[in-house]
């Protein structure tokens, strides 16, 4: 009790603050998110995304040079297709923007860690993650398509998929669908956790992937659970998963630190469109300081428990990390 404790004693100083800090941020978790499009030569920002280019694969492989420049190790990469069709028959083209972008990738030597999200709705005409039957999302048709979407990754090199759709079987279907085609060593990182979230408008915009009816409750989480997602993650780990994700990140970090209390597999966190747009948008107000914000917002993630971070702030972090 006071006055015998005084925790004021450990900040006195940096080198103090630095020898009992708790936690330590570090690049080897970050994973960029990029958007690839069909063509060549094409470099689109997208509006609400300062610093976020849909780009043809040319151009995805020139920003990943400069990730490996900066330490940044992985990208997760996200498809526009030609033409959207019922069933997003182009999210397992061989040639779809994705498939092409990880060729490239690879035929460049890079040292990078490729994960692809697979999902339908950036490819299908009605924008839902599912097939669907009288205005509904069906879920087990759905799964043979996710599952090829998958497989076309895998083949086109990627290192590891990453499911964000959410239908019931997913992961196992996945895992066997790779396992027949002795992509064994594929691995997934499942979308376990994944609530029907407001945070997710600029990256619709980004990837051009809103619904066109109604919304995707019936498949993703409600935010106002946190029991269900415990039971989310048991069972996409049960089917195969080896890392588990949570997303959004921000408001959901006590989703973030029961999942990580409660399963041993590496957790990932989503650093969501929103929380990117909203951050930025002040920054360009001068209402906040960027960089102290951004690596505030990745020491909290961290601490909840995520050691891996899918963020939009990837690059500026591997630079003001770097640079410290
Ligand atoms: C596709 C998908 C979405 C995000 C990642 N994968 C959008 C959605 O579910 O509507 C959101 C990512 C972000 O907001 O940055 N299912």
């Amino acid at each position: 009790m006071f006055p015998v404790n005084r925790p004021r004693r450990l900040r006195r100083n940096e080198a103090l603050r630095g020898m009992v800090r708790e936690t330590h941020l570090s690049t080897s978790g970050l994973v960029y998110p990029m958007f690839a499009c069909p063509g060549t030569k094409v470099r689109n920002e997208v509006a609400s995304m300062p610093g976020i280019y849909q780009q043809s694969p040319d151009q995805i492989v020139e920003e990943c040079r400069e990730l490996v420049d900066l330490g940044v190790p992985a990208v997760i990469l996200f498809g526009l297709p030609e033409k959207k069709d019922e069933i997003g028959s182009e999210a397992s083209s061989p040639t779809g923007a994705v498939q092409l972008s990880i060729e490239a990738i690879r035929k460049a030597k890079l040292n990078l860690l490729v994960i692809t999200d697979v999902c339908l709705c950036e490819y299908t005409s009605h924008g839902h993650c599912g097939v669907i039957r009288d205005g509904e999302v069906l879920n087990d048709p759905s799964l043979e398509l996710l599952a090829n979407a998958a497989l076309s990754h895998a083949r086109a090199g990627a290192d590891m998929v990453a499911p964000s759709d959410m239908m019931d079987g997913r992961v196992g279907a996945i895992r066997e669908k790779l396992d027949e085609h002795k992509f064994q060593d594929i691995a997934i990182m499942a979308y376990a956790a994944k609530y029907c979230s407001a945070f997710y408008g600029p990256f619709r915009e980004a990837a051009d992937s809103a619904p066109q009816f109604g919304d995707r409750r019936s498949y993703q989480m409600d935010p106002a659970n946190v029991r269900e997602a415990l039971r989310e993650v048991a069972e996409d780990i049960e089917e195969g998963a080896d890392i588990i994700m949570v997303k959004p990140a921000l408001s959901y970090l006590d989703v973030i630190a029961r999942v990580r209390d409660r399963f041993d597999l590496p957790v990932a966190a989503y650093n969501v469109s929103a929380e990117f747009s909203m951050v930025k948008a002040a920054a360009r107000n001068g209402w906040i300081d960027e960089q102290r914000i951004v690596l505030e917002i990745m020491t909290s993630i961290q601490r909840a428990g995520a050691s891996i971070v899918l963020t939009y702030h990837a690059k500026d972090v591997a630079r003001w990390l770097n640079r410290c």
